[in-house]
């Protein structure tokens, strides 16, 4: 992705801005509108490279989508779905990971689907084991061909039982919107319970589907025989929220963040306070600051919701670059997602990998194999500006905040990666007084 932002850093980013619908969660509820009979309207939806790719793989399949993106509204009509041109799918290969929850509503559709290549970050295998498990078990025949995937359903596909070995935020969205129209009762324990999928939840149980949550991490899908269109206002992005709290935290500024809940945000608030970070809730947003002082060291370890989020863990490391001590990093939920801070080395941080579970009194999946997964920071350093490149879309925009927080020039390429997932970054960036150009 190209784009080059040379930044001028060592300001403090101080201002209000705002955040819409979140990007892990609109994605979704788009798939979901291919389940109804009726139109769809979704609105809070970011304008986000991820929500149009989602839109022209719809339009692929022949649903009528209309994207407000002033008004931040999409309304989504699939009364005429129908197969779409392989042609028109093999474009979006490599785009994201969405495609690969296509495969039930299409299923149940159209009795076939054909799902290009995945792409999305490069953070660890992400592999979909889970997903094509459940898809069989529902029924379908999966068969691998050139440039994706090709899916039958023989016949109606049938509930079934299942339990994941890790709770997949992907595989639990997968069996939720293909169990819905499945025939009789789908059980899946040991799911994820993210408020994205519960507000995924939300929208099915409007189109009229019957789902249950057990306390255990088990849903129950009552399966029906139709469904209609839903309407919806999106939940905040919370990683995006959290994103510009770490930046507050790194350049020593004061962002407020309005649309941000804190309900969502629980744990991450938590580990900013014990770092030293301050916040204040209020009816519109939550304010972020650093109160000036010190900034503590900490030990975190990323988890499934409700616990520390593996996408808050990037903007949060620069800022502990800036805190007293020896900070670590347990990253438990993908095997490779430290490669960001390669560069913040070359900026001046101190930070070490390891492939032990370090802070942490029991071993993760990643434990004991080759992999990099726990970082250990010592701080404080002072960063300097340097020529960084993008990684990916969370690490990415660590990039921005270390060089926003570093004396000195940096240029960061690759930014044309972070509009995937933050809408209007660089408006933003305008509105906390950062100093920029774009080359
Ligand atoms: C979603 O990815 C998000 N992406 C990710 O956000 C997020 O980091 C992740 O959930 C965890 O919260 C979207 O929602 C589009 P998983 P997903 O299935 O669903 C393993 C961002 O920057 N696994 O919960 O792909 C997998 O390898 C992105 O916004 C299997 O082994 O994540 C990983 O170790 C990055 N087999 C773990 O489970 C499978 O079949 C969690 O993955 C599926 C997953």
């Amino acid at each position: 992705m190209s784009g080059v932002l040379e930044i001028e850093g060592g300001r403090p980013l101080a201002g209000e801005i705002t955040v819409r619908g979140a990007k892990n969660f609109v994605s979704k509820a788009m798939v979901a509108a291919l389940l109804g009979e009726s139109p769809s309207v979704l609105s809070n939806v970011p304008k986000i490279r991820d929500v149009e790719i989602v839109a022209d793989l719809l339009r692929a399949h022949g649903v009528f989508v209309d994207h407000d993106q002033a008004a931040g509204t999409i309304t989504m009509n699939p009364s005429g779905v129908g197969a779409a041109k392989s042609a028109d799918i093999i474009t979006h290969a490599g785009s994201s990971r969405i495609p690969i929850l296509f495969c039930g509503p299409l299923l149940h559709r159209l009795g076939e689907a054909f799902i290009p290549d995945l792409g999305g970050c490069n953070i660890g295998g992400r592999p979909i084991d889970f997903h094509l498990e459940a898809l069989r078990r529902f029924g379908a025949e999966v068969a691998k061909e050139p440039d994706g995937m090709r899916l039958r359903a023989p016949k109606r596909l049938q509930g079934m039982q299942m339990e994941l070995e890790f709770p997949s935020v992907g595989a639990t969205e997968q069996l939720l919107l293909t169990a819905v129209l499945a025939e009789g009762i789908t059980e899946l324990r040991g799911a994820a319970v993210e408020p994205e999928i519960l507000d995924l939840v939300a929208v099915l149980q409007q189109m009229g589907a019957i789902i249950t949550l057990e306390t255990d991490r088990t849903y129950r899908i009552e399966g029906v025989e139709s469904l209609r269109g839903y309407r919806h206002f999106a939940l905040p992005d919370r990683i995006e929220a959290a994103s510009w709290a770490g930046a507050a935290l790194a350049t020593g500024g004061d962002i407020t963040v309005l649309g941000a809940r804190q309900l969502d945000l629980t744990a991450y608030l938590n580990y900013f306070r014990k770092v030293g970070g301050r916040f204040d809730v209020t009816d519109h947003g939550i304010r972020f600051w650093h109160p000036g002082g010190e900034l503590r060291s900490i030990v975190v370890e990323t988890a499934v919701h409700p616990g520390f989020m593996t996408d808050w863990q990037q903007p949060f490391v620069v800022a502990l670059t800036q805190a007293t001590g020896l900070s670590i990093i347990h990253e438990t939920v993908y095997e490779k997602r430290f490669g960001f801070t390669k560069a913040l080395r070359r900026m001046g941080a101190q930070i070490q990998l390891y492939r032990e579970c370090l802070g942490s009194e029991r071993w993760c999946r990643f434990g004991r194999r080759n992999y990099e997964h726990s970082a250990v920071i010592s701080g404080p350093t002072p960063l300097h500006g340097a020529d960084i490149r993008v990684p990916d879309l969370r690490g990415g925009f660590s990039h921005l905040i270390a060089a926003l927080a570093a004396e000195g020039r940096s240029s960061v390429s690759g930014i044309g990666l972070i509009d995937r997932g933050y809408e209007h970054f660089t408006d933003k960036l305008d509105s906390l007084g950062a100093r920029y150009w774009r080359r």
